[in-house]
């Protein structure tokens, strides 16, 4: 039997902190205490006018493959999860492949399913190495977010950050990945959208972010309880199995609800939101390689990541590092 694991974890935050104060300094109609109390975000990252999403990813990848201790051309899969991706087409995965020198013709694609998009791209990768079609998968959640948000909406602006995780997920003869679940249900687009597009050389229709804050609250507290209980459930474990929770880092509120939910107490929730604010896609392969590298997640633990956005779309899965 093939299984797939993890064997390295990587990530970068571009710039300073910028903190919630220099948001008011900015000109932006908020304050330090109403983001903090409403969210928990203290300051998030964002990305200069020159970087994309390619240029996180790359950074981010080369300290995946460092700590796997492979090099780029070991790799034969790579999977980018964006909304943010450099161009209409080539995708973000095939400008990664080019920028860390990978020549071996390794497949790349990116996955578009907004914050949930690492959980689609890990779940994805993991049945490409247990087919044998693939060995060595490097999957990564890349974001410049700041740049699809309307600075003038308060309401959404200051949620945000840009950042990049990555992992390299291997062959293995033990797992790896226990259980996984993903689900999208379309009818509820409107609540979180960037409802533009491009056509006839325009941009056609809104290019922001915009959002119901209070129903994809709602949403995301039932769907990430529900998705952690099912795969739970496949894995045949109860939640006292777990070592650490690493949900999509929205908001501290929806972390909180959600482990009230699950029965477990907030010190095994590894939370970075406070620090990045809520990088969509790359937010639980940065908060996994923070609490990889801060030595909280250890070889042999297992954790539960889970992840909720735009489509809507949500999954989770139950690894053993
Ligand atoms: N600073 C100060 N005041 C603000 C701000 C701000 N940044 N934003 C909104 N307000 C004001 C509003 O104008 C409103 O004022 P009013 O009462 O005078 O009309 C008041 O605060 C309350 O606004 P609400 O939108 O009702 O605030 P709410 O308590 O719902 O909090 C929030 C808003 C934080 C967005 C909340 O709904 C939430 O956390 N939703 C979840 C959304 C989320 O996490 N989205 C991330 C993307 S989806 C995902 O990743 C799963």
């Amino acid at each position: 039997m093939i299984y797939a694991r993890i064997a390295g974890t990587g990530s970068f935050l571009p710039g300073d902190p910028v903190t919630n104060d220099d948001l008011v300094a900015r000109g932006i109609d908020t304050s330090d205490q109403w983001i903090i109390e409403r969210t928990g975000i203290r300051t998030r990252h964002l990305a200069s006018a020159e970087m994309s999403s390619s240029d996180l990813a790359t950074t981010a990848s080369e300290r995946a493959l460092e700590a796997a201790g492979v090099r780029p051309d070991d790799i034969d899969l790579i999977i980018v999860a964006t909304s943010t991706p450099d161009c209409i087409f080539p995708s973000t995965a095939a400008l990664l492949q080019s920028k860390l020198g990978i020549r071996n013709g390794a497949a790349a694609f990116d996955v578009q399913a907004v914050c949930s998009g690492f959980v689609y791209g890990l779940t994805i990768a993991e049945k490409f190495i247990r087919s044998g079609s693939h060995k060595r998968a490097l999957v990564v959640g890349a974001e410049v977010f700041s740049r699809i948000l309307d600075w003038s909406d308060r309401g959404t602006c200051v949620l945000f950050g840009d950042g990049a995780g990555a992992v390299v997920l291997e062959a293995a003869e033990a797992p790896g990945i226990l259980a996984s679940a993903l689900h999208a249900d379309g009818s509820h687009h409107p609540i979180l959208c960037v409802p533009g597009a491009v056509a006839a050389g325009q941009v056609v229709g809104d290019p922001f972010l915009r959002m119901d804050g209070q129903a994809v609250f709602k949403f995301a507290v039932r769907v990430l309880g529900d998705v952690a209980l099912e795969v739970l459930d496949h894995a045949g474990v109860t939640i006292d199995a777990v070592d650490w929770l690493i949900p999509h880092q929205a908001n501290i509120r929806i972390l909180q609800a959600t482990a009230r939910r699950l029965g477990v107490s907030m010190d095994k929730v590894i939370t970075t939101v406070d620090r990045h604010g809520n990088t969509s896609a790359a937010s639980i392969p940065l908060a996994l390689d923070f609490a990889v590298r801060d030595g909280r997640v250890r070889p042999g633990h297992r954790f539960l990541i889970e992840g909720v956005g735009g489509g809507f779309t949500w999954g989770a899965a139950l690894l053993q590092f």
